[in-house]
């Protein structure tokens, strides 16, 4: 950090969907600036910048490789917000621009998931210890207010005087990703359950985990899953997704899951069992994305839901406006009483997981949420297809996981052929 400049230069690795997000949430972070986008789409490129400038966020610019935009000596942090299929090609490239001396980077952060398999997530660890690198993993959901304010609350009032939480519920459900890759098995490394349970199943341990405490007080014993196809599979909605990809997603063939539940067993430092329960869906049309949580204990109960928010709009059937998603992420509709989540990056976390990011960074400190979550992650997302494959509960440890990959994610996935 020494001859670098006091505020905090970041180059963002993919323009699309998240990384508008982490864009808008910079109007809530300091001592950093964004000032760099690669994107081998240069109109992607050309549109994050823009939008980083009119939000007074950095003069980001777009470069034409990663290895450019790491070895401006303006750039302190990347943040790696790229398809799940080429953070591996992404991570070589930057450990292999600071290893020969080209870039001086103090940190990396990965958006979810870190690997789309146990092998993917543990190399894009190495990695980052082989550069040196300090490392982030973005998990939006662990920095939400409401998640962070309710685990502050009840731990310090319920579980203080009653005992501890048992039993933690975490729901992720929308009406399916924005972008053909995701509904690609293989692209993807799995459908909703590892494009959502990755959320799901961190926020729920984070909630369980005393505060303060690291994560290993917490000891995985079992996992039990179950996974299915309720409604891409039918043909009408399957060639919904062969339009929108140019015919090349075929759900009749290579479907993916749209729903998976999972539950996690633990066990706590003094042997005591916990529970995490999460369900995911890329068949949920209500307003919008929802992000539920319960989290139980002897004497007390809490309970977060997305969508009751504290802002609702009404618009008469006279109101026939375009399809837009201005109201709430992965809106459903327009018309009649609809909830709004007034600032998304805030209330989902974003804002709160940069400036955390960010201040680490600039201290020279390692993310509390850093590389070693995202592989923990994928080992119970692993765990959970396995059990899901094989219909029965899954053990820790597990070393089988190592090398496992779902049959979602080798394309061979087929509820219907069962
Ligand atoms: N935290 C969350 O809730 C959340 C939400 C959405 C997406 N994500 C994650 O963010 C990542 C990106 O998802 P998205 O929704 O922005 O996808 P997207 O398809 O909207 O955008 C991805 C962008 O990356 C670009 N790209 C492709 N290959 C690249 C490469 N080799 N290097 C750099 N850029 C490349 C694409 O041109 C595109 O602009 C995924 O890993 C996804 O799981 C996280």
């Amino acid at each position: 950090m020494s001859n670098k400049p006091a505020t905090l230069g970041v180059g963002l690795i993919g323009g699309g969907f998240i990384a508008r997000f982490h864009i808008r949430s910079w109007v809530g972070v300091r001592d950093a600036d964004i000032l760099g986008v690669f994107d081998p789409d240069a109109k992607r490129a050309r549109e994050a910048c823009a939008m980083a400038k009119a939000l007074g966020v950095g003069r980001a610019k777009p470069y034409p490789t990663i290895t450019d935009m790491a070895a401006d000596p303006r750039i302190g942090a990347l943040w790696i917000c790229a398809p799940n299929f080429t953070r591996g090609e992404v991570m070589e490239e930057i450990c292999h621009a600071v290893v020969k001396g080209r870039a001086e980077l103090v940190g990396v952060a990965c958006e979810k998931p870190l690997g789309r398999n146990v092998r993917e997530a543990r190399k894009m660890f190495e990695l980052a210890r082989q550069a040196g690198l300090l490392d982030g993993y973005l998990e939006n959901q662990v920095f939400s207010p409401a998640v962070v304010r309710g685990k502050e609350i009840v731990w310090a009032r319920g579980a203080a005087l009653s005992g501890p939480p048992y039993l933690a519920r975490a729901a992720e459900e929308h009406s399916g990703p924005h972008m053909p890759w995701f509904w690609e098995g293989p692209l993807q490394g799995g459908g909703v359950l590892n494009d959502m349970m990755c959320h799901s199943v961190e926020e729920a341990r984070f909630m369980l985990t005393p505060p303060g405490a690291p994560r290993d007080v917490l000891t995985p014993v079992s996992v039990t899953a179950y996974t299915n196809c309720l409604k891409w599979q039918e043909p009408k909605y399957a060639a919904v997704l062969a339009r929108k990809s140019g015919g090349k997603t075929d759900y009749l063939k290579r479907p993916s899951e749209d729903f998976a539940r999972a539950l996690v067993e633990y066990k706590d430092a003094k042997g005591r069992t916990l529970v995490v329960e999460t369900t995911t869906s890329w068949c949920y049309v209500g307003a919008g994305l929802r992000l539920s949580m319960e989290l139980l204990g002897p004497e007390y109960a809490l309970q977060i839901n997305s969508l009751d928010a504290g802002l609702k709009v009404f618009f008469s059937r006279e109101v026939r406006g375009k399809a837009g998603e201005d109201l709430v992420e992965k809106q459903n509709a327009e018309i009649g009483l609809m909830p709004v989540v007034a600032d998304e990056a805030v209330e989902y976390g974003y804002t709160a997981e940069n400036r955390h990011m960010v201040r680490s960074f600039r201290e020279g400190r390692r993310p509390e949420e850093n590389f070693g979550d995202g592989v923990a992650v994928a080992e119970l997302l692993m765990a959970a297809y396995r059990s899901a494959e094989l219909g029965k509960t899954l053990t820790f440890p597990n070393k089988g996981l190592e090398t496992y990959v779902p049959p979602v994610a080798l394309g061979r996935w087929n509820p219907k052929a069962r």
